[in-house]
């Protein structure tokens, strides 16, 4: 564990975007998406965070995820929604976990599972619209729909929510956006003439939260910009504060003359005699080898680039004749509010060609997770 690093995680930065995304979208509810150990966070912190801000339910992809928010006492509408063979159904079900249905064989062993504890089970069905990933495909619909109508019938479980998922939400004005909608209209329709009489019925993520009022249905799925990343690129969302920092402190710095190879491969050279600072993190922390030469960060007041490799548990910054010392703080990336010259998340993403979700859900188990803003 690494003493010299953390991501720094803002609690009160969550709250308030889960107030703002609320506003957003016009005050329809928010369901706070925690996967994924709430995007790198920490789900459980994530999540109280995110209730404070005004969610009123939680997402999360698997079961177990789910557990853990009911082990840990949140007792509001909790929806997982990865379901593969073999899942702990029945403890989903007795834990009063709505469950996100996109295929038959999932349907028919929560109504088995369901029955055998002589429980209700919640379950969500939901529709593929077109982004062909999870959910049900237009031609088996009407067939899920019936069943679940039946078993609702019997007693056996409630359908809660019917809801789908976008494809290409981060790219206003995209064609499949308007036809996944006009297919989700179509989806509640025969939902509807089969009885059923969902909940929540929603389709929204982030980016439709923020681009899409016709999207908003009866609840919103906020997830990275809970956590104040904009998915859209070059969206200007006006108020999200990024909830986490990561910065670690400087292990060493040294003179080397002009000529220097640094790190493996010498992939960078000096240009002159030069000060080189070495920040203990590496790819096993979440930077990726791919930011070698690349990965901004702030040290020493301003901005600079990693100078050579990434390795596994560090990498070098030329600082030239900067004062920068050992024991100062670099910070890779975090809230331009407070220095601005503070790289974002979605500014490593741009530099990567990747996306903001994926530099912060790799920040690694070494690094700790060091809360403000509110009691984690
Ligand atoms: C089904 C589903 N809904 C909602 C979300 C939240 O998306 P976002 O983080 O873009 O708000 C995700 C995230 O991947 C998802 O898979």
């Amino acid at each position: 564990m690494s003493h010299f690093a953390h991501a720094r995680v803002d609690l009160d930065a969550i709250s308030h975007n889960a107030r703002l995304l609320r506003e957003f979208a016009g005050g329809t509810p928010l369901m706070g998406v925690v996967k994924a150990d709430g995007y790198g966070h920490g789900m459980l912190p994530a999540a109280r965070a995110m209730i404070a801000g005004g969610a009123t339910w939680l997402g999360t992809a698997f079961i177990d995820e789910a557990l853990e928010l009911r082990r840990a006492g949140f007792t509001l509408p909790v929806l997982a929604w990865i379901i593969p063979p073999g899942e702990p159904v029945a403890e989903a079900v007795e834990a009063d976990v709505d469950l996100g249905v996109s295929d038959r064989a999932v349907l028919d062993t929560v109504i088995f599972e369901a029955a055998r504890l002589g429980r209700t089970a919640r379950v969500q069905l939901k529709a593929d619209t077109g982004l062909n990933r999870g959910g049900v495909n237009p031609a088996d619909w009407r067939n899920l729909v019936e069943a679940a109508a039946r078993a609702e019938d019997e007693g056996h479980l409630r359908v809660s929510g019917v809801w789908s998922h976008f494809a290409c939400a981060d790219e206003p004005g995209h064609p499949s956006i308007a036809l996944q909608l006009s297919r989700f209209h179509e989806a509640l329709e025969i939902a509807d003439k089969a009885g059923l009489d969902p909940e929540v019925r929603h389709i929204a993520n982030s980016a439709a939260l923020l681009t899409l009022p016709e999207a908003r249905f009866d609840l919103v799925r906020g997830g990275i910009a809970g956590y104040g990343l904009c998915p859209i690129p070059d969206f200007e969302a006006t108020g999200l504060r990024p909830a986490m920092t990561l910065r670690s402190r400087i292990a060493l710095t040294k003179r080397v003359p002009a000529g220097s190879g640094v790190s493996y491969g010498h992939r960078y050279v000096t240009d002159r005699e030069s000060t080189l600072a070495l920040v203990p993190l590496g790819y096993a922390d979440g930077v990726p080898r791919a930011a070698t030469n690349k990965g901004p960060l702030l040290l020493g007041g301003r901005r600079r680039v990693i100078s050579g490799t990434v390795c596994m548990d560090q990498f070098v910054v030329d600082v030239g004749d900067d004062a920068v010392e050992a024991g100062e703080y670099a910070v890779l990336f975090g809230d331009p509010g407070e220095h601005p010259d503070t790289p974002t998340a979605e500014d490593w993403a741009r530099i990567l060609d990747t996306i903001p979700y994926e530099i912060v859900t790799r920040v690694g188990v070494r690094v700790p997770r060091e809360y403000v803003g509110a009691p984690a």
